[in-house]
């Protein structure tokens, strides 16, 4: 199987997870968005009634044309489970998250589900993480000068532009600096400097959140609990 079958396998298997009458968190990501057209077909042959909270403009779109009911989530009390992807996840199951730019609303919703369970292909799965860039998302008032800080400190920071060469903007109309660290030796002590940080609004350690991994691997989906 290739990336995408293996994306599109965890993508089905996850939506098992979801009961009749939950309140679901929808991830971002081209991962998610096989998940949510599963999801969507369930609802529409089942008849399974579930509301969602989106974690971007992108899925709160996608699963609307599928017939989802999606709410804000400043309009729902709680959610019982979110599911999403990851660019990197550790033995310990720590996370960097963010490669789509979404991980700002991604961490708000995570934080206000019950349990989280994300959806990736084994090549996500890693020992030690930062290989993959450590996004940030920033305020674009000076931004520069927070780039500046970010590379005295020797977390060779690079925007992250287009195609056209443009700033991408996120959904909060913020930027993206994306860290290029190699490791991380510590997570939580860089995440405890990046929160200090005025002007970085969210980076893309997910620390001590997620409690269940679905991996897409050649045998099949495998499940990996906390
Ligand atoms: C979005 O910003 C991200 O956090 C995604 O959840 C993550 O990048 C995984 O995306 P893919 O499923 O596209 O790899």
């Amino acid at each position: 199987m290739e990336q995408n079958e293996l994306k599109q396998l965890v993508g089905n298997e996850a939506v098992k997870y979801i009961e009749d009458g939950m309140i679901v968190g929808l991830g971002s990501g081209s991962t998610i968005r096989y998940m949510v057209d599963a999801l969507g077909k369930r609802v529409a042959e089942e008849g399974l009634h579930i509301t969602a909270v989106a974690t971007s403009k992108f899925t709160a779109n996608q699963a609307a044309n599928l017939g989802i009911e999606v709410k804000n989530l400043d309009d729902v009390d709680r959610i019982d489970l979110t599911i999403d992807g990851a660019d990197e996840i550790s033995d310990d199951f720590q996370g960097i998250k963010g490669g789509g730019a979404a991980h700002l609303w991604e961490k708000i919703v995570a934080i206000n589900s019950d349990k989280n369970m994300w959806i990736v292909d084994e090549s996500k799965l890693v020992h030690q993480l930062g290989v993959f860039p450590l996004p940030l998302e920033v305020i674009p008032f000076g931004s520069t000068h927070v780039l500046e800080k970010l590379d005295k400190l020797g977390y060779a920071p690079t925007f992250r532009f287009d195609e056209n060469k443009q700033h991408v903007m996120t959904d909060e109309s913020n930027y993206i600096i994306d860290l290029h660290l190699q490791k991380i030796e510590d997570p939580f002590a860089l995440a405890q400097i990046l929160d200090s940080i005025v002007g970085v609004v969210e980076h893309g350690l997910f620390l001590n959140i997620c409690d269940k991994v679905i991996v897409g691997t050649q045998n099949g989906p495998k499940v990996l609990e906390k």
